[in-house]
């Protein structure tokens, strides 16, 4: 009855949208509920029975299940199964016992792609959840000390939008760590100080390509690239990465680039290097189709180990590159702040849009950044990090060398808040991923990040967030999960 109720729901949703099928389970499951069809207190069937009443795989199963229990719609009670929350929040109560309808609102087609494909899983912050900086370090009473200082000098100027590309001093101390840490030759005025990372890619695809130009991305890509490309209207052409960085061929030149997407310094998520040759190859490139080479340095401020690397926009002699950096990493993601470097040719037009379509401000927030990077604060709060992200990054590779061998191996542990286990391609990265999840440990698996390929199979696993002793503790609990799924392979 139940498994016939969601599978006519699921044949409906499968003809409405292109969603795939754990996010169509997901859907009928949570409409059931909502309806009332699934009542309050209601026990489920396992995960085993629904897998073979519905005729799905188990990750299918398991992976709905999961998403619902994490939005709250359904409660396991250890040993007795799985239920329907008698306490669901008060919006869907009151959704359920109207007739509000809960069929899906009608999206658009990039909205619906936008909502159902690479989507951050909501249990994000874990032991081993990567792209996390750990900011309970973040030295919260200082920063309040100095926000208060401003917002008491504060004066009406400071009050408004931002027109000229962010607070001055912010924008100078940017400059100065670009030009001695990063060999970024630039004036203050390239600089223009962003909501982070997303509004700079955003801004860039906006202003440099049109509705159906073509970006590259690195495949696989950061999530966060995809959908700014994606809301953009761009056509994105995904190159596969090699243990040199994005390795385009020439069969690629055939979908000319308007913009190049690339994380050079310590591509994500496998960590690669991007190589001298092919940087230069890459600008050759983009001086060939006369494009625009977006470099995202997101985490070059962690590098442990190999020489200090430059910048792609330190070698670029055409001025073609535009340089992103975020401070989301170094102190913490709330704050919201990042910077754009652009060509002195397109400052004027960047300010320009930057102001119309965004309106910056957060002024006072600029000025307490500014002074706490002036005061050294930045420096020692990087060396602090930086000393303690070696160590947590030591211990998870001392954790790993069991797995290691020949199926199984490390890339990227040089530098950032991440390292990615390359495992063989017969496994399944995503099921050992929702394994690993169920002992309460956050990976991800590296074919979630692929857009096209379907050769790369790994775990991308985090040692910023987690502190030394739940690395020490849980490290071996994620080996032990690895090896005995490469066990299965010998
Ligand atoms: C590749 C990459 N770029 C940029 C960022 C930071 O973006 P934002 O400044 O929007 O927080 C991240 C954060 O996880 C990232 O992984």
């Amino acid at each position: 009855m139940l498994s016939e109720l969601l599978l006519t729901e699921m044949a409906r949703l499968s003809q409405q949208d292109n969603m795939p099928l754990h996010r169509q389970l997901y859907e009928a499951m949570r409409r059931a509920i909502l309806d009332g069809k699934l009542a309050a207190g209601d026990r489920l069937p396992s995960s085993r029975e629904l897998t073979q009443d519905l005729k799905l795989s188990r990750n299918t199963v398991v992976a709905a299940l999961n998403q619902l229990a994490v939005e709250g719609y359904l409660l396991s009670r250890v040993g007795s199964g799985t239920y329907i929350n008698e306490n669901l929040p008060r919006s869907q109560a009151r959704a359920r016992n109207s007739h509000i309808p809960t069929h899906l609102p009608r999206l658009s087609r990039r909205g619906t792609a936008l909502s159902t494909t690479f989507c951050a899983n909501q249990l994000e912050i874990q032991p081993f959840t990567p792209g996390i900086a750990d900011f309970s370090a973040f030295p919260v009473a200082l920063w309040q000390r100095l926000q208060n200082k401003h917002w008491r000098m504060t004066y009406p100027e400071m009050l408004d939008y931002s027109y000229s590309g962010g607070h001055a001093p912010l924008r100078r101390a940017v400059a100065d760590y670009l030009r001695v840490f990063r060999s970024v030759p630039l004036e203050v005025d390239q600089v223009i100080i962003t909501s982070g990372t997303q509004q700079s890619l955003e801004l860039c695809a906006q202003l440099l390509a049109d509705h159906g130009d073509t970006v590259w991305l690195e495949d696989p890509a950061y999530w966060g690239a995809v959908k700014a490309f994606m809301a953009t209207g761009l056509h994105t052409h995904a190159i596969a990465v090699d243990e040199h960085g994005i390795a385009p061929t020439p069969a690629d030149e055939n979908h000319a680039p308007r913009l190049i997407y690339t994380t050079p310094s310590h591509q994500y998520p496998t960590g690669a290097v991007m190589s001298l040759p092919r940087r230069q190859q890459l600008l050759t490139i983009a001086g060939r189709h006369d494009a625009w080479i977006l470099e995202d340095d997101y985490d070059s401020e962690f590098r442990f180990s190999g020489p200090p690397l430059s910048s792609l926009a330190g070698l670029d002699q055409d001025q073609r590159v535009l340089y992103l950096g975020s401070f989301s990493k170094v102190l913490y993601p709330g704050l919201k702040l990042g910077y754009l470097v652009v060509p002195k040719r397109l400052v004027a037009a960047f300010k320009q849009a930057h102001y119309d379509l965004n309106r910056p401000g957060q002024m006072p927030l600029q000025a307490a950044l500014a002074e706490f990077i002036e005061l050294g604060h930045f420096a020692s709060a990087l060396r602090r990090a930086r000393h303690s992200y070696a160590q947590r990054r030591e211990c998870l590779l001392q954790a790993l060398q069991p797995c290691l061998g020949q199926h199984a191996h490390i890339s990227g542990a040089e530098q950032g808040l991440h390292l990615c286990l390359r495992l063989p391609n017969q496994l399944d990265d995503k099921a050992l991923a929702l394994r690993i999840g169920n002992l309460g440990l956050t990976v991800r698996a590296l074919s979630a990040y692929c857009v096209h390929r379907n050769d790369a199979r790994g775990l991308v696993i985090g040692y910023g967030y987690a502190p030394l002793a739940a690395i020490e503790r849980y490290g071996p609990v994620l080996a032990r999960a690895i090896q005995s799924e490469l066990a299965l392979l010998d």
